[in-house]
């Protein structure tokens, strides 16, 4: 296996101006993925960050850019003990860099994709991807100063964020505070040192809960809290926050800036514990004579299925065994979202798409029903 011991992106200052607070900077080679299709992805590089922690690089099969918005994920796919799994991680690469896209995983116990991935992934071998997606980018809310706060593998979006700052060379301020078990356990610890170095613009506060294997440790031990928040960066309330990391970091991290006086409207922050997949209840129709015999066309692969408006789109695709991508299945993470050719659907989404894909006739599957024949980009 090709593992390489330092970190994957080691970046140089941009003279690029600032471009950061405009989605449309990014778009610039949106024909190239639209976020509905599935891509193979082929690896070029695995790097070892930590002693659990490894960054997989890849690039298209057919040499295309990547084009997403820092702090957005991908849905990898692979059949495992005979079984599709899906999983999302947020691309770690920054998308000044399109020639190649990572993804950082922690192998945790348990973890079906993880573990796969660790094992199995290596220079040259495929991997599916659908993506990008999501909503936790700074293009929504630009802003002069920013504080990230992040937590184990939840640094992912926000290195993603602070390379994409550091490569176009932005007038920004950005405090960086992570949170780990120790110091063998920060993940792209050489690597912000070194961005730390090239610009003045960008701090970064390291929090262990314990001094670990480096009995020297010199940082703040314990866990983020508002005296420590206050002690390290006194200005978090002028700050844009983007936080990331497991649900219950999250939600300290929610409470302690509330407590702080922190404008909850400038707070952010991304998740993938995503509660198991639930079955989307059927809802009663007004016009009972609606409720059956709608046909959904596929136009790409020219496959078709009968449906009836007490299931999603994809439920029922599933069911026809006509495989759709997914992950989240609550309308949350984007990973199911196709263009809707003709016809119309009811959708009631959570969050996993935009108004302006929504205007361009995108819709996510796992929240949508039909309410006529339809015809889909699939
Ligand atoms: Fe996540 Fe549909 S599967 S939004």
């Amino acid at each position: 296996m090709n593992v390489a011991t330092d970190s994957c992106f080691i970046g140089q200052r941009g003279e690029m101006p600032d471009r950061f607070c405009s989605a449309a900077t990014w778009e610039r080679a949106d024909a190239q993925w639209p976020s509905h299709e599935p891509r193979t992805l082929i690896c070029t590089r695995v790097c070892a960050e930590t002693h659990d922690v490894r960054s997989f690089v890849f690039s298209t099969r057919d040499g295309q850019l990547f084009s997403f918005e820092p702090g957005q994920f991908i849905t990898v796919s692979a059949e495992i003990d005979g079984k599709e799994v899906s999983r999302c991680y947020t691309i770690s690469s920054p998308p000044t860099r399109p020639y190649a896209l990572s993804i950082t995983v922690k192998r945790v116990p348990g973890g079906v994709m993880s573990n796969w991935l660790h094992e199995n992934m290596r220079e040259g071998l495929e991997l599916k991807a659908c993506g990008p997606s999501g909503l936790f980018t700074p293009c929504c809310a630009p802003a002069a100063k920013s504080l990230y706060l992040s937590a184990g593998s939840g640094v992912t979006p926000l290195m993603s964020m602070t390379r994409a700052a550091l490569d176009l060379g932005l007038n920004r301020d950005i405090v960086f505070v992570h949170s780990a078990r120790a110091p063998e356990d920060i993940i792209f610890r050489r690597e912000l040192s070194h961005l730390c170095a090239l610009s003045n613009k960008l701090r970064v506060v390291h929090i262990c809960e314990a001094p670990g294997g480096e009995p020297a440790w010199t940082g703040p031990v314990g866990r983020l809290s508002l005296d420590l928040l206050m002690r390290h960066v006194p200005d978090y309330r002028d700050r844009e926050v983007f936080v990331c990391g497991p649900a219950g970091y999250m939600e300290a991290a929610r409470k302690m800036l509330r407590e702080g006086g922190h404008d909850a409207s400038r707070y952010h922050q991304e998740s993938f514990n995503f509660a198991p997949p639930v079955a989307c209840p059927p809802e009663p129709l007004a016009e009972p004579a609606v409720q059956s015999g709608f046909t959904v066309q596929l136009a790409r692969s020219g496959r078709s299925f009968t449906m009836d408006a007490s299931q999603t789109v994809l439920v029922a695709a599933r069911k026809a065994g006509v495989p759709l991508p997914s992950s989240c299945s609550q309308g949350i993470c984007g990973t199911c979202k196709t263009k809707v050719l003709e016809g119309a659907v009811d959708m009631k989404h959570n969050g996993g798409i935009r108004p302006r894909e929504i205007e361009k006739g995108m819709r996510l599957m796992c929240c949508s029903r039909p309410t006529s024949n339809l015809v889909l980009d699939l």
